[in-house]
């Protein structure tokens, strides 16, 4: 009971700022589906029918309703058997979604595969285990990634880990090197800590021994992923509230083994906190710079890397972040999926991937994790509408189609110049380079540059060049020699 003081009066703190927003200095702004935050409430998902119209998605994609009346999903762990697995941390659950097994677009049931934990949020799966991070640590228990089924007990990988205080949610994952990763965020918004596992991410070993902090300094990190060539680690993490709408930026961190990222004494790339700046710690000369700044208060939590070898060109190798959105900003601002783009000189460009959860200051939706199944879904989870959606390659289609690898694999066998000419057509419009090259196909604000009478500036070997190096802003897009050579025939060819 002793606790129900502080946070009921915690909860009238921001319901009051809440009510305030016009009249609180900018840094004490809050303004978010105020229910969803307190108590994870929300709204309905909007029905199948409206989902293309209400959202949007780069072209030659398409989103459809995968499930609804979820209560607050959270993390997503496709199956190789096609099964969804999905973490409702509130509820204690963790539900099994049925492979789309007819083909139309939706699971062909559920079920709940586990309950009664405690703050369920990642899940993984790790040779024949079912691995959950869990309020306290880590949990696991054995699964047919085939059947769907479990089998035996829940046991504990992982005990006593710190709790209690901001940020609840353990993420768990295991890395190429067959160890286990497991993040935990701060206790507060900005403070020491007495624990030094909190704003951490801890290594062990496969079997949960070996405790070790791996790295420090991250003060929310729930997603995070191996770059599927590189094999490098990538985390977001949540920068702190408090200090105006547009600093300090949220972090992509590239996680090094006894790197620190800086907080709380600085944020962002090398920027002394106002709070806690001026403290004589030993790492803050070391504290390492974001590979990448998120706009602040964005909220990046789940992040994958695109895999599916038949993704189109562009997504190939990009990581998708779920933006869960801000609340401590006058205006709103995230709510939606991006993509992340490395570029040649190793800048990292942030693009739309799945938008329509915001409209003007309207949420109908707040993005949690983003994963990729087996066939190349790509699935989101909306912990606001207790839904979740997919992302497909192809055609529009009201079923959903799963992504062809007909289109991709055919363009990439080329040997004539009629080939190349049709290679060089295909991966233009794969790369939807007519969004920012075409009056009439551009996309919404941008301005086109038109690609006229190139030949007059290029030959066809420097207009390769210009493609495997471009001038921003124009982007970087991976391309075989061949695939570059290709396009700049055809580019020399069409005007437009
Ligand atoms: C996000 C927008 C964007 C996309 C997508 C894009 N470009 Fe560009 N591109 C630009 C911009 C902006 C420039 C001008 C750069 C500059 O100022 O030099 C440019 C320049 C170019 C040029 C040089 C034009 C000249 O007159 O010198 C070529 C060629 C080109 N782009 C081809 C492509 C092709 C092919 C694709 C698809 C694979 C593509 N672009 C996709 C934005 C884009």
């Amino acid at each position: 009971m002793r606790h129900c003081f502080p946070t009921a009066l915690a909860l009238l703190a921001v319901l009051a700022m809440g009510a305030c927003r016009w009249v609180l200095p900018e840094r004490f702004a809050v303004n978010a589906p105020l229910l969803n935050m307190l108590f994870g409430g929300g709204i309905e998902a909007p029905d199948t029918a409206t989902v293309p119209e209400l959202f949007e998605t780069p072209p030659g994609l398409n989103v459809g309703l995968y499930a609804s009346g979820l209560a607050n999903p959270r993390m997503l762990r496709p199956t190789p058997g096609g099964h969804l697995l999905v973490s409702l941390s509130r509820a204690g659950q963790i539900v099994l979604l049925e492979p789309d097994r007819d083909g139309d677009g939706l699971p062909d049931g559920r079920r709940v595969l586990l309950e009664e934990l405690a703050g369920p949020n990642s899940l993984e799966l790790h040779e024949g285990w079912l691995v959950i991070g869990v309020g306290d640590g880590v949990a696991r228990v054995r699964f047919d990634p085939q059947t769907g089924e479990t089998s035996g007990e829940l046991e504990s990988l992982v005990s006593g880990l710190p709790t209690g205080g901001n940020h609840w949610t353990r993420t768990a994952r295991y890395g190429p090197d067959g160890h286990l990763y497991v993040t935990i965020g701060s206790s507060c918004n900005a403070c020491i800590e007495d624990d030094p596992r909190r704003a951490a991410m801890l290594r062990y070993a496969a079997d949960g021994s070996g405790e070790e902090i791996y790295a420090t300094g991250l003060r929310n990190s729930v997603g995070f992923d191996w770059h599927p060539v590189t094999g490098a680690l990538y985390a977001t993490d949540n920068g702190r509230d408090l200090l105006g709408n547009d600093f300090p930026p949220c972090e992509l961190n590239r996680v090094v083994h006894g790197g620190f990222y800086g907080w709380p004494f600085v944020n962002g790339d090398g920027i002394a906190d106002p709070d806690l700046g001026a403290e004589p710690d030993p790492r803050i000369p070391e504290a390492r710079p974001p590979e990448f700044g998120f706009r602040a208060h964005n909220a990046p939590l789940g992040i994958t890397f695109v895999r599916n070898p038949a993704a189109p060109a562009w997504l190939r190798g990009a990581a998708l972040v779920a933006l869960h959105g801000s609340w401590n900003r006058t205006s709103k601002d995230g709510y939606k999926v991006v993509s992340l783009h490395w570029q040649a000189d190793g800048s990292v460009v942030e693009r739309d991937f799945l938008t329509g959860f915001l409209t003007g200051e309207e949420v109908i939706g707040r993005p949690v994790d983003v994963a990729e199944g087996p066939d190349g879904s790509l699935f989101v989870s909306d912990d606001y509408a207790g839904a979740i959606y997919r992302v497909t390659a192809g055609a529009a289609s009201a079923r959903g189609t799963a992504p062809t690898a007909a289109t991709v694999l055919a363009a990439r066998a080329p040997t004539a110049e009629p080939e190349a000419l049709a290679l060089g057509a295909a991966l233009y419009e794969e790369f939807a380079c007519a969004g920012c090259h075409e009056t009439e196909r551009a996309v919404e604000g941008v301005v086109p540059v038109p690609l006229k009478e190139l030949g007059q500036r290029y030959s066809q070997a420097s207009l390769a060049a210009f493609l495997e190096r471009p001038t921003p802003p124009m982007p970087f897009f991976p391309m075989e020699d061949r695939e570059r050579a290709a396009l700049a025939s055809h580019l020399l060819q069409t005007d437009r």
